[in-house]
C-alpha cells in the first residue's frame, strides 16, 4: 500500500489511532499508579487485552507501539500479525525522547542518529507508520524561538527519513497544557509552532499527502483555574489548524495531553460539529483511551473481558466524536 493511502486510512471516517507507545519508564509510572508491577509480561498482557478487544477494528485504524511491544509475541504470533489480521496498521514510536536543549531549560527531541537503519528494521518487523513527539512548554518567554526551530527541524528530518522508508510519519508537536496561561496564549504559541513545523517540512520536501499531523487542542493552561468551554476550544483549535496546515494533509489526529477521557471526547466532538472545512479531525489518544481500562484491570488482573468492554466503550465514544455524533449522556 502507498503511503498516501495508509495516511488516508489512518484517519478514515469514524476511526482513530490508539497511542500505546509509552516508553518503559512512562508505562512503569502508569502501572505503578494503579499498584500493578511493571514487568514485560504485565505490559504485554494489558496491551494485548486492548489490541484484541471485541470491537477494536470498528473504531481503531492504527496502533502506535513501543520498541518492546513490536518485538513481542503472544501465542506464537507477533503483535504486528495480530493487528494485521484485524486490518489495524501497526505503527512505531521512533523518537528517543525529549532531552535537554543546550543553553536552555527547554527540550529537543532526539533520535535522528541511526534512524534510517532503525526504520529499515521496523519496516521489516511490519510497521506501516511512525511517530515522533516534540514538546514545547508555555512559560515566561517560553517557548523560545530556538526551541521552536530546533524541534521543527528535527521533525522534518525525521519525516523525510520515514517517507524514504515508505512509511507514514505522524508529526507530533505538543504544546503542553501545563501552566497558568490562558487559551489565547495557547493559540498564539501553537500557531507559531505549527507554522514553523510546516515551514521546515516544506523545506525538507515532505509529501504532505503522506503525513498525519498530531497536534494538541487549544486549551487554557491546566494551572489557570479556568474551565475550558468546548465551543471556544473548537473555534480556536479549528482556526489555528486551518490557518497553518497545507490542505494536502489528509487528516489531523489529536493527542489528549492530560485531558480527562470525558473532556477529550467532548472537545473532539465539538470540533467536528463546528468543522466546516474538508479537514478530517480524529483522535490519536493515549491516556484518554486507556485510563479507565487500566484502572479496571488493576482491580482484577485476570478479568480481561471487562477491561476489553471498558476499552471498546471509550473507543466507541471517540469514534462517535470523530464524526460529531457523540451525545453527552449516552
Ligand atoms: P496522550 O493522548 O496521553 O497525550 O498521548 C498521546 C501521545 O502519543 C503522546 O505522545
Amino acid at each position: 500500500m502507498k503511503i498516501n493511502d495508509i495516511a488516508k486510512s489512518l484517519v478514515s471516517k469514524g476511526k482513530g489511532i490508539l497511542a500505546a507507545d509509552e516508553s518503559t519508564g512512562t508505562m512503569t509510572k502508569r502501572l505503578n499508579a494503579v499498584n500493578v508491577e511493571s514487568n514485560e509480561k504485565n505490559r504485554l498482557t494489558f496491551r494485548h487485552a486492548l489490541f484484541t478487544s471485541k470491537d477494536i477494528n470498528k473504531y481503531i485504524s492504527g496502533i502506535i507501539l513501543f520498541d518492546e511491544t513490536i518485538r513481542q509475541k503472544k501465542n506464537e504470533e507477533t503483535i504486528c500479525e495480530i493487528l494485521n489480521k484485524q486490518n489495524i496498521f501497526p505503527g512505531i514510536k521512533v523518537d528517543k525522547g525529549a532531552k535537554k536543549l543546550a543553553g536552555s531549560k527547554e527540550t529537543i527531541t532526539e533520535g535522528l542518529d541511526g534512524l534510517r537503519e532503525r526504520m529499515e528494521e521496523y519496516f521489516n518487523l511490519g510497521a506501516k507508520f511512525a511517530k515522533w513527539r516534540a514538546v514545547y512548554k508555555i512559560g515566561n518567554e517560553l517557548p523560545s524561538q530556538n526551541c521552536i526551530v530546533a524541534n521543527a527541524h528535527a521533525l522534518a528530518r525525521y519525516a523525510a527519513i520515514v517517507q524514504e522508508a515508505d512509511m507514514v510519519p505522524i508529526v507530533e508537536p505538543e504544546v503542553l497544557m501545563d501552566g497558568d496561561h490562558n487559551i489565547h496564549k495557547c493559540y498564539d504559541v501553537t500557531s507559531n509552532v505549527l507554522e514553523e513545523t510546516v515551514n521546515q517540512l516544506q523545506i525538507a520536501g515532505i509529501n504532505f499527502s503522506g503525513v498525519v499531523l498530531k497536534p494538541n487542542m487549544i486549551l487554557n493552561g491546566s494551572g489557570s483555574g479556568v474551565k475550558n468551554e468546548s465551543n471556544q476550544v473548537a473555534e480556536l483549535t479549528l482556526k489555528c489548524i486551518q490557518n497553518n496546515l497545507p490542505p494536502e494533509v489528509p487528516g489531523v489526529a489529536f493527542l489528549s495531553g492530560g485531558q480527562s477521557e470525558f473532556e477529550a471526547t467532548k472537545n473532539l466532538n465539538q470540533i467536528n460539529k463546528q468543522n466546516k472545512s474538508s479537514f478530517i479531525f480524529t483522535f490519536s489518544y493515549g491516556r484518554a483511551l486507556q485510563q479507565s481500562a487500566l484502572k479496571t484491570w488493576a482491580k482484577d488482573l485476570n478479568d480481561i473481558e471487562t477491561v476489553q468492554t471498558v476499552f471498546d466503550e471509550r473507543s466507541k465514544m471517540n469514534s462517535l466524536a470523530s464524526k460529531g455524533d457523540w451525545i453527552e449522556d449516552l
